[in-house]
């Protein structure tokens, strides 16, 4: 039985941490899913580039190296931190929905979602944030002109680079629709069929859509030429862009989501991601337990309990606040939370409530991108990018060498009906036009006094209880290999299942959570890509993981 202990809310810690200028760790670490995308950071960082800068390389190298995962195509979070003034903000480069979206567009006339078309080829993409993210970020936070920072990006995609497992199993998984397109197939396949190992992937015409990128900045990729090609493109295959919606795309900066945890100041995405709101509800619940004191089994239920209630006010209030009000200041309040905790049993599973179908849990693994960086000066930077599903919509907007993202299946498409990742939602997160659908990226900063953390990774859903296990572990003092490395197990209130990678939960745990009335259902594998980085300011460490499920590359160097 957890003794509860008193839920502490350090105001003036929340308001004073942010303020303190420190010196920084006079060195750097990058940790990101490839290492050619951490090399290309260092060698910006070398070049006398900035936290800030190396993110603008670390990004735009992956959207070249880790194809599957994000790209040009697609959007994400970055959550940066200035030293120099202690500024957080968010830029939110989320893809937006088209200006001809509407509601039941991927619904038959008897209202059911037809299968696939919010996942496959051109109809599925959202309008691209990634770009005017880089070009946002270059432009008010680096100290190098973009076309510095996007060289290693361009020169891998002329050159080519030969693609490691990640690559062969991601376009295996999609072989079938990238055969749909042949501007896709003349770039990822391989006779028409998934490469062989030791494939060189030459992008001849991304790196010219990069160049553009490079020249002319924002507009290098929103009007002019990559404009009207990717508008002529998704056109002519079924989509509904034109190009009022590339014209009117714009990044938004965010404030951060800020929560604070056992005397941990958590700094996470805002909407219109779920996960900064997500997460901290989560802890809320969990902050009045001793975890730590926990027997294993009543440590996890209380873990997939909390879960289930925050993911459940995920599917309820959350969407793009642009567009939905959305009763942040409750779901943040520690007053909340301990309303929901009254709820918890500690000797039996809660049920979720159903809904008439049960959804089907698909796999999430091998798309989605993180990556963490610090430099010298102590600026940091936790980026999580995405197409949304392996490989995007499939489709490359021919003549730009550009893999549109599918991330329109994360509106409700239905409402009630469960997405690609068995989440479902309602009106918050229903398809309007230029709305951005709602995400579970979690790029987040952790800190206390001796310590900071700098944490994220790709998986759908699953990405926020993720981050919640690796917060959990630099709350009891673990090192990042550990963060990083944890066994996995999730609940996100629909279905009501707790998945778990096949080695998290020993037959002891399985056999408590079963007795506690909790189904469990094992992950065909592992899951996740976790990228993160410790400054332990006391010890005067710099330490870098990177999640041993795939290739990525974590450094710290002078
Ligand atoms: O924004 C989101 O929440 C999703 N589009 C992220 C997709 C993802 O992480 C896929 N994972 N492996």
């Amino acid at each position: 039985m957890p003794k509860p202990i008193k839920p502490s809310v350090v105001l003036l810690y929340l308001l004073f941490f942010p303020i303190i200028s420190q010196a920084g760790p006079h060195q750097a670490a990058i940790a990101s899913a490839h290492p050619l995308a951490t090399a290309a950071g260092f060698e910006i960082l070398e070049q006398g580039g900035n936290a800030f800068d190396a993110a603008v390389a670390v990004s735009a190298t992956l959207a070249v190296v880790e194809p599957s995962s994000s790209g040009l195509g697609g959007g994400g979070f970055w959550l940066l931190k200035r030293a120099k003034d202690g500024k957080e903000i968010i830029i939110d480069g989320r893809e937006k929905a088209p200006l001809a979206a509407h509601a039941d567009m991927y619904l038959d006339k008897q209202g059911k979602p037809v299968p696939n078309l919010s996942l496959d080829g051109p109809l599925s993409a959202g309008i691209p944030g990634l770009p005017a993210a880089l070009a946002h970020l270059a432009n008010q936070y680096g100290r190098l002109p973009l076309s510095k920072s996007l060289d290693p990006a361009i020169r891998h995609a002329s050159l080519g680079f030969e693609v490691g497992d990640h690559y062969l199993r991601a376009a295996t998984s999609r072989e079938h629709i990238l055969q749909s397109y042949p501007a896709s197939a003349d770039i990822f396949l391989e006779h028409n069929a998934t490469p062989k190992p030791g494939f060189r992937l030459v992008q001849r015409d991304l790196a010219a859509t990069l160049q553009r990128l490079a020249i002319a900045g924002h507009a290098g990729f929103y009007r002019g030429e990559t404009a009207t090609k990717l508008v002529e493109a998704v056109r002519k295959a079924g989509g509904i862009w034109t190009l009022a919606d590339l014209q009117q795309y714009k990044i938004i900066e965010r404030q951060p989501i800020v929560s604070e945890y056992h005397g941990i100041r958590m700094v996470s995405a805002p909407p219109p991601s779920s996960g900064g709101i997500v997460l901290a509800e989560m802890l809320n619940i969990l902050s009045a337990y001793d975890l730590q004191d926990s027997d294993s089994v009543t440590r996890k239920h209380l873990i997939i309990e909390a879960e289930r209630r925050a993911y459940r006010d995920r599917d309820a209030y959350l969407g793009d606040p642009d567009f939905v009000d959305i009763p942040t200041e409750r779901l943040l309040s520690p007053d909340y939370a301990a309303g929901l905790r009254v709820a918890i049993r500690t000797d039996r599973a809660t049920p979720s409530e159903t809904l008439n179908d049960t959804p089907s849990i698909n796999p999430q693994g091998d798309h989605t991108t993180h990556l963490s960086i610090i430099d010298k000066q102590g600026n940091q930077v936790a980026a999580t990018l995405s197409i949304n599903q392996s490989m995007g919509s499939g489709f490359v907007a021919e003549g730009t060498g550009v893999l549109l993202n599918d991330e329109m299946d994360d509106f409700a498409i239905s409402p009630g009906k469960p997405n690609a990742y068995g989440l479902v939602g309602g009106n918050a997160n229903r398809i309007e036009p230029g709305k951005r659908m709602l995400s579970s990226m979690t790029p987040t900063f952790l800190q206390t006094k001796d310590r900071i953390g700098i944490l994220g990774t790709p998986g759908g859903s699953r990405i926020i209880s993720m981050v919640l296990l690796g917060v959990l572990e630099f709350a009891e003092g673990h090192e990042p290999e550990s963060w990083v490395s944890i066994g996995r197990f999730h609940h996100q209130y629909l279905p009501d299942v707790v998945e778990y990678e096949p080695d998290a939960l020993s037959v002891e745990d399985r056999h408590g959570l079963e007795k506690l009335g909790h189904t469990l259902k094992p992950t065909p594998r592992p899951y996740g890509n976790m990228q993160a980085i410790l400054w332990d300011k006391k010890a005067g460490l710099l330490k870098a993981a990177s999640d041993p499920r795939s290739e990525g590359a974590a450094w710290v160097r002078h």
